[in-house]
Parts: C-alpha cells; sequence; structure tokens
C-alpha cells in the first residue's frame, strides 16, 4: 500500500524530534575552573521532586567535570547570543577557555559550585542525582535545588514577545519561536 511516508535513515531518526530547546550548561572542574556546554537534549522529568536530565556524550570534557563535582546549572540563552552559543557547541573546555573567548560573563550561581551565565534569561541549578549509560551518551539526572529567570520575562510561562528562545533544527542551522499561542478548549 503507498503511504506517503519515506524511510528516514535511523541514524538520524532523532532529528525527527527537533528543533529542541537549546541550553548552556555551566559546570567547573575540581579546581573550581568553570565550563559550558551546549545543549539540545534536555528534558524535564519530574515536577515534585522537581527533576531534569540532560543527555551528555562521555567524550565531552563536560562530562568529565560533572561526574566529578555532580553539579550544573542549566541556562536558558536566546537569540541575542546565538553565536556564542553555537561557539560553545563547537569548541572544547579542553581547549580553550569558552567564557574568556565569548565574553559570556559567569556570576556566581545561589547553592552549587558552577556559575550561572548572566547573558542567559533563566537557570536551573542542579545536583547530580542519579547518572545512566545510555547507548553512546550519558544521562545526567539532576535534583533542581533552585530556579529563577529575569525579571518581567517569565509568569509560570515564557513571555515570547520579550524573549526569543533558541531551537536547533541540526548542524549550525537554528530556529526561534513567534508568540502564536494556541488554547484548544476540550
Ligand atoms: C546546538 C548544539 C547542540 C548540542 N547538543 C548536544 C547534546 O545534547 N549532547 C552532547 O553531548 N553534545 C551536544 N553538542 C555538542 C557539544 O556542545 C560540543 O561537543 C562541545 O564542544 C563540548 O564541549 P566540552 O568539551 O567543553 O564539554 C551540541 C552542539 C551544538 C552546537
Amino acid at each position: 500500500m503507498e503511504t506517503g511516508k519515506v524511510e528516514v535513515p535511523l541514524s538520524s531518526a532523532y532529528r525527527l524530534l527537533h528543533p529542541r530547546l537549546v541550553v548552556l550548561v555551566s559546570c567547573v572542574d575540581e579546581a573550581g575552573k568553570a565550563n559550558v556546554i551546549t545543549l539540545a537534549w534536555s528534558m524535564p522529568v519530574s515536577i515534585n521532586p522537581p527533576i531534569v536530565a540532560i543527555s551528555i556524550a562521555p567524550k565531552r570534557y563536560s562530562h568529565q567535570l560533572i561526574e566529578k563535582t555532580k553539579e550544573f546549572v542549566v541556562n536558558i540563552p536566546t537569540m541575542d547570543i546565538v553565536r556564542e552559543t553555537l561557539f560553545c557547541g563547537r569548541r572544547s573546555g579542553k581547549t580553550c577557555d569558552k567564557f574568556k573567548e565569548t565574553r559570556l560573563t559567569p556570576l556566581p550561581a545561589k547553592m552549587v559550585q558552577p556559575p550561572i551565565i548572566k547573558e542567559c534569561v533563566a537557570h536551573l541549578e542542579c545536583k547530580l542525582h542519579k547518572q545512566i549509560t545510555v547507548g553512546d551518551h550519558t544521562l545526567f539526572i539532576g535534583r533542581v535545588l533552585t530556579a529563577y529567570a529575569d525579571d518581567g520575562v517569565f509568569d509560570d510561562k515564557f513571555d515570547l514577545k520579550k524573549v526569543k528562545p533558541i531551537y536547533h533544527m541540526g548542524g549550525d542551522d537554528f530556529v526561534t519561536l513567534v508568540p502564536e499561542i494556541v488554547s484548544p478548549r476540550l
């Protein structure tokens, strides 16, 4: 039967789940030196207690930092810093200081060692709850200790007239959302 469906290679099946919200995760080494990694693979997994998960390949420098120091901050960047966001996803903290190179500003977090990123609009401070190897990535599951956003951009939902979140299509391509909200009545 002709279904009108075409096969997608299994190696790119995950792209059917894109575009995905991009986050900048900050972490530290044992001496307290900060690094930042760009991630498209993050998700909330529990409301109460508040828990989020991020998926990081073992070869990333940030993987070894989070495994050792067991803390991270999920920062939400916007289109204002899309270049810096791509940079942090294409260079490794093993060989460069991404805060210095991008001029993103580290500010002290409230409850964890890794800094928050000033230019981001929201921050979730997390303590590692559990890590699970899943195929070629590690799922770092983090308990959210505290979360906060820039004044005036978030009132239980982001105000998309003020905030342009970054979504990753694939490769070097990003999109954002237009504030056309649909609320079906059931
Ligand atoms: C838009 C974008 C999204 C990315 N998402 C992920 C991801 O979800 N998981 C991952 O392991 N790497 C992801 N990467 C790749 C890492 O960000 C990249 O390898 C980075 O240089 C690792 O930095 P580090 O070695 O300092 O940890 C992504 C890269 C980009 C540009």
